[in-house]
Parts: structure tokens; sequence; C-alpha cells
């Protein structure tokens, strides 16, 4: 369970849900006023960060590449990558921090995301074409999640967003994508990484997260999202896909190999 709000002494709701959906923007220190919904929701997105970047620690799944990847320059582009994912990871905690005693932190252990969102990475990877999809796809469905924040109603998050988060991802994925490029020169890379499209592709169109989410409904109405889940997969399909065949690799079927709809 991620971070707990602590309801303290102040508890009395001075910035409604109401002001909050008319624009009303929230600081750090008025979180505590606002309706508990909205302080657990900007808690959960926080400690996504704080506790979910650091993923790419998991030798088996990305960190070995920091040593096994094909090239010195690839080696040293994935340690940044690396770098810049615990950088979200500490902007994350900083946050969180931020909050002080508003956030029960015996609730905040290093404990493993669960859910939709970090299947695929449960999984080791042995072929280099599959760190290239992931960068090239999973951190891209980062950039679709984090562009419509920028100016999302929580202030130091859309600060951080503007800052640490939304620069940083953008710079994976184009990584990823310059690897794929250049895995299809070959017939034989092309193979590879066509290949771990096919596997990548489902785990990132599930990484937006369920069609029928009731609580994303709630995070467009406290302006912390603007899209829905399947708005934001749409879009991402009829972008990342064309991008996907212009190397010459053949986009998978959307519904193939999916387990969250
Ligand atoms: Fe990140
Ligand atoms: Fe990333």
């Amino acid at each position: 369970m991620p971070a707990t709000i602590v309801a303290g002494p102040e508890t009395e709701v001075r910035i409604s849900k109401e002001d909050i959906a008319g624009g009303r923007d929230v600081t750090a220190n008025e979180l505590r006023y606002t309706p508990l919904e909205y302080q657990e929701l900007v808690v959960g997105l926080l400690w996504g960060h704080a506790a979910g970047e650091a993923f790419v620690l998991e030798h088996e799944t990305f960190s070995h590449w920091a040593t096994d990847a094909p090239r010195a320059e690839d080696r040293f582009m994935v340690v940044t990558t690396i770098k810049e994912e615990l950088e979200h990871a500490l902007e994350g905690w900083r946050l969180l921090r931020q909050l002080g005693d508003l956030v029960d932190w015996t609730d905040l252990l290093p404990t493993r995301p669960k859910g939709s969102r970090y299947e695929g990475f449960r999984h080791p990877t042995t072929d280099w074409a599959e760190f290239a999809a992931i960068s090239a796809l999973t951190d891209r469905v980062g950039c679709f999640q984090q562009e419509e924040q920028l100016a999302c109603s929580y202030l130091p998050y859309a600060d951080a967003i503007q800052k640490v988060y939304f620069p940083l991802e953008k710079g994976h994925a184009a990584r990823g994508r310059f690897w794929l490029r250049q895995l299809c020169q070959t017939d034989e890379g092309q193979a590879r990484a066509q290949k771990a499209v096919d596997l990548w592709w489902p785990r990132a169109l599930d990484m937006f997260g369920r069609s029928e989410s009731k609580r994303q409904y709630t995070f467009i109405e406290y302006r912390l999202k603007t899209r829905t889940n399947e708005q934001r997969r749409t879009e991402f399909i009829s972008t990342v896909g064309p991008e996907l065949e212009s190397y010459g690799l053949t986009v998978p079927d959307n519904m193939v190999g999916r387990k969250y709809f």
C-alpha cells in the first residue's frame, strides 16, 4: 500500500473539490486543507515515482545492460538512463518529504509496486533489442502520462514534471528509438527488434491502465490528468505505431498479449 495520509488536527477542508476543478492550484503547505481524496491521489502519484522508478536497479531486467550493451557508447547511455531514473525516484522522495507529518512514513517502505504499470519489469531480458524496445516504448508511455501533468493542479508536482520528469523521460525514449533504428539497419537486427517490439508493445499498452478504471475520472476532475486511460492509449498507438513502421517494423495487433483492458 502506498503512503497514507495522517489526519492531523487541521483537517478542515478549505480548498474544495470544486475549487480545484475550477482552476485553484494547490501548494505543498495547502495540501492538508484539500479533500482527503485529493491528498491521497497526490501522495499516490509521488509515491509511484519514489518507489517505482528504482526498477532500473532490477539487475536481470534492466541494469545488467550497463555492462552488457553492445558498444561502449550504448553502455554510457544506459548508465545515464539509470542515473536519471534514480533522479526521478529521489525527486519523488523529496516531494514526499516536503509534506512532513502529513504522510505516514511507516508506510513508505521500499515495497515493489504492483499492478499493470510494472507488469513487464518482472521478466529478465537477454537480448539487447529488448532493452531498446523497453526504452522506446515504456519510457514513451511515461512521456504520454507526464505531458498532461505539466500544468496539473498540485504545483510542486507540475514544477517537477516540467523540470525533472518530462525532459529526462523524453531523452530515455529517444535513446530507445535510436537503438531500434540502429538494429533495423540489418535483417538480423530487424528480426530481433521485431521480436522485442512484439513482446513489449502489449506491455506498454497495458501500462496505461484499465479503460474502465473509476479513479481515472477523479484524477481528471481534480486536474491531475487530462485524458482517460483509453484516450491516452489510443493517442500512443496512433503516434508511436507509424514511427515503428518508419523503421521497417510491423506494429503488433493491439489486442494480442494484453492483460489489462
Ligand atoms: Fe522516469
Ligand atoms: Fe524513463
